[in-house]
């Protein structure tokens, strides 16, 4: 079965064991492809994510003219074509399910000297993408979104854009990320300073390629017209996969695995401080740094969750894990509450709405504020949810099987493989009592 038809079955109860390699990070694979096709030289990936939104990333250079070779198994060879060396593309580039693909690309596409359309799924045609058109409008791009300010972004080549001194409105990695990018093409110096620190990927690996970028604090700022140098990257496996298996082994019984290889920059490192703050057992081992990026093993083992309130500064750190969080929050002892999210709801779903519901299926008590949400724990019952195609919701209430008491049916479960190809055959091999159909 395919398409949205897919669902998951999971059976209550088990435990996680093993050793394992969750899939490769999401956000650095697709910076791989971006800045190894602007690069000068032949770039090297090992570790590439083979999920459906790395792969839109890298069908649209593809489209544009870079020889990328790809045979699986995480292994990438792009000839880079030089910053001024992308071609108009036939068509529009279609890039699915990805919102990182589309505003990353818009900040590239907007230096380009011909017209590009970027386009997308019916989730990601609902996603909001003025935070990207309107700084680079001020840099001078010209681009044209639906109305409402959704895709497909229209952006007209030739025009030339000068470095700007962004304040970003919101906590956003992908809108500053775009800026940056935009900031190669642009005359002069490009500068963003952002509200709480996000992921840092592109400043790292920028650097990484030879790509000057000066950080002090919140600013970070880079010249326009310089080059890239292809370069050897490794990619780390995914904190925001690993997290599923972390709130899973923390709430059933039991459970003792281990994460191999897992990126922990301190960008990213909300979801073992929130977890770590609800009681949870997780031991960071042998912490080392890959090609510019902090990465250790994670060792999880069931512990007794309480509620807590999350702390406000955390929330950009564990983004893209609140599903997951939520779902240990319902196993907890007490009540916990998330306050200064409101970006949950522009994500790939509406995921604090969409958790709720879900939640509330399964009798846990959980009501949506306008950002966040305030959970009360306890045990998770069966029922019936509907993951809207997100594939962290997916994820997330499958592991909310370990402590219930009946079987979880999730719907809508096809876009897993936008991030994590494999996860079911995986999270079977560790004692998830999981199958799909
Ligand atoms: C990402 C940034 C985050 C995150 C997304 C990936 C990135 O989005 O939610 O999954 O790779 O830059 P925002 O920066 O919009 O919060």
């Amino acid at each position: 079965m395919s398409g949205s038809d897919t669902v998951f079955n999971v059976k209550p109860g088990g435990a996680l064991h093993g050793a394992v390699r969750v899939a490769g990070d999401k956000s650095i694979s697709h910076r791989s492809i971006m800045l190894g096709s602007l690069a000068e030289g032949v770039t090297e990936v090992n570790g590439f994510l083979e999920g459906d939104d790395c792969l839109a990333t890298m069908n649209a250079f593809r489209a544009m003219g870079v020889s990328i070779d790809h045979h699986g198994e995480g292994w990438v060879r792009i000839e880079g074509a030089g910053l001024k060396g992308l071609q108009k593309p036939a068509g529009p580039l279609d890039l699915g399910n990805s919102g990182t693909s589309m505003r990353l690309l818009a900040g590239i596409c907007a230096g380009q000297d011909f017209d590009v359309t970027l386009t997308g799924d019916a989730s990601l045609s609902k996603r909001p993408m003025r935070r990207v058109t309107e700084p680079l409008e001020a840099m001078g791009a010209r681009i044209e979104t639906a109305a409402g300010g959704t895709p497909p972004l229209k952006i007209a080549g030739g025009h030339l854009l000068k470095g700007m001194d962004y304040v970003l409105p919101m906590a956003s990695a992908q809108v500053k990320s775009c800026v940056l990018l935009a900031g190669m093409y642009a005359e002069g110096e490009t500068c963003t300073t952002e509200p709480a620190p996000t992921r840092d990927h592109t400043e790292r690996m920028l650097n990484g390629f030879g790509y000057s970028v000066q950080r002090q604090g919140a600013r970070a700022c880079l010249q326009g017209g310089g080059k890239l140098t292809a370069a050897r990257i490794d990619v780390p496996a995914d904190i925001s996969s690993a997290a599923f298996f972390m709130v899973g082994a923390s709430i059933a019984p039991n459970s003792d695995i281990t994460l191999e290889n897992v990126g922990i920059n301190p960008t990213r490192d909300g979801v073992i401080t929130i977890l770590r703050e609800m009681g949870a057992n997780i031991e960071v081992l042998n912490p080392r740094e890959v090609c510019g990026e902090p990465v250790a093993d994670i060792r999880v083992r069931a512990a007794r969750l309480q509620g807590i309130a999350i702390p406000e500064a955390q929330v950009p750190l564990a983004i893209d894990e609140f599903p997951a969080i939520f779902v240990a929050a319902a196993c907890a002892e007490g009540t916990t509450v998330l306050t200064g999210a409101e970006e949950l709801r522009v994500k790939e779903s509406d995921r604090i709405q969409v958790m709720a519901d879900g939640l509330q299926a399964l009798g846990i008590s959980a009501e949506p504020t306008p950002d966040g949400i305030r959970i009360q724990g306890g045990q998770p019952g069966a029922g019936t949810v509907q993951s809207h195609g997100d594939h962290r919701i997916s994820m997330s209430f499958a592991m909310a099987a370990l402590r219930a008491r009946g079987e979880i049916i999730i719907e809508d479960c096809a876009n897993v493989n936008t991030s994590f190809p494999g996860f079911v055959e995986l999270a079977a091999s560790c004692g998830l009592n999981i199958s799909q159909n």
